[in-house]
């Protein structure tokens, strides 16, 4: 049986990771930060699944070092900075494991997304080039959007976390003729399951580009699916470019609706051609599930 160590368990995409590799077999291990640790509603649906519990921190190099010492693959699903991700890198090229999945991959293809345009990318592309340094057996994921944050908001990200979703209000942005591709959560745990057991895609990117659509389509779709009618403001790709400059982080938009970055074809093989058995998750069912 194999070992797979997920840090990040608790999250959003690490929780159906943990759900995906307890499903599939593994002797399954999460590292949890200490605060978390004792927080019961948080780790005991991963206690549930059968998972070892090891109590560390990103930050804290020899707690990495104990917990990928004991297993044989690491998926890493953190929001983190450079610096943390940096110290993971750091010790699982310590420990040794025969597979790392670094968070690095879970957004857009590197090949896709222009440089300098958003800034949690350049963070996550320098991880990668740092686990390419270390000559370790990488597979990196590229997800494009998640259904929980870019479906569920209708394609408007300043929307994530609304407490009603999908939005009675969107932001359209730009001519909403843009297309780009969506996966749920749980199809990246399948992709990423899949692609740990395939000694094929060891230091190899896989990009998931499923559920094509412009953000016009999508919310024509929602409301067909759910006869509600979102009331609908519009946003130019010029005074988008003002917000990002003053939220960096909403550069995620402009690659999204504006440049498209995340339908463009790249040299890196796409999963659902790379694996033709797996089925993934439509919008419309996930929309008929939010209905
Ligand atoms: N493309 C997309 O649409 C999209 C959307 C969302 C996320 N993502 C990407 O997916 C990845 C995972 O994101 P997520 O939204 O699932 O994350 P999340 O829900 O915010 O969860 C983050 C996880 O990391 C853990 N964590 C944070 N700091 C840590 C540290 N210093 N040491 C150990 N654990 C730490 C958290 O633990 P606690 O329980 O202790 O807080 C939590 O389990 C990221 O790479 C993110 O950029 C992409």
């Amino acid at each position: 049986m194999t070992s797979t160590l997920i840090i990040g368990a608790t999250g959003l995409l690490g929780s159906e990771m943990a759900k995906a590799s307890a499903r599939h077999g593994d002797r399954l291990h999460v590292l949890v930060r200490p605060a978390t640790a004792g927080n019961e509603e948080r780790v005991g649906p991963l206690r549930e699944l059968g998972a070892t519990v090891h109590v560390g921190d990103l930050d804290d190099y020899d707690s990495l070092v104990r917990a990928v010492g004991q297993v044989d693959r690491v998926i890493s699903s953190v929001h983190v900075d450079s610096a943390s991700e940096m110290t993971l890198v750091r010790a699982v090229k310590d420990a040794g494991v025969s597979r790392f999945v670094p968070s690095a991959g879970f957004g857009l293809d590197f090949a896709a997304a222009a440089p300098g345009s958003i800034a949690p990318l350049d963070i996550k592309r320098a991880v990668f080039d740092a686990v390419k340094a270390a000559d370790l057996p990488y597979t990196v994921i590229y997800t494009n959007g998640f259904f929980s944050t870019w479906v569920a908001t209708l394609g408007d990200l300043t929307r994530f976390g609304s407490p009603v979703l999908p939005p009675d209000e969107v932001t359209l942005y730009g001519d909403g003729n843009v297309p780009a591709t969506f996966v749920s959560e749980k199809d990246i745990a399948a992709v990423t399951m899949r692609a740990l057991d395939d000694p094929g895609a060891v230091r190899r990117e896989i990009r998931i580009a499923q559920n094509r659509i412009t953000q016009g389509a999508m919310i024509d779709l929602w409301r067909q699916v759910s006869g509600r009618s979102p009331r609908i403001m519009h946003q130019s790709a010029a005074e988008l470019d003002a917000m990002i400059a003053a939220v960096p982080g909403l550069g995620l938009l402009r690659a999204f609706w504006i440049r498209g970055e995340t339908a463009l074809e790249t040299a890196t093989p796409e999963a659902g051609t790379f694996y033709p058995d797996l089925n993934f998750e439509t919008i419309e069912s996930a929309f008929v599930a939010m209905a």
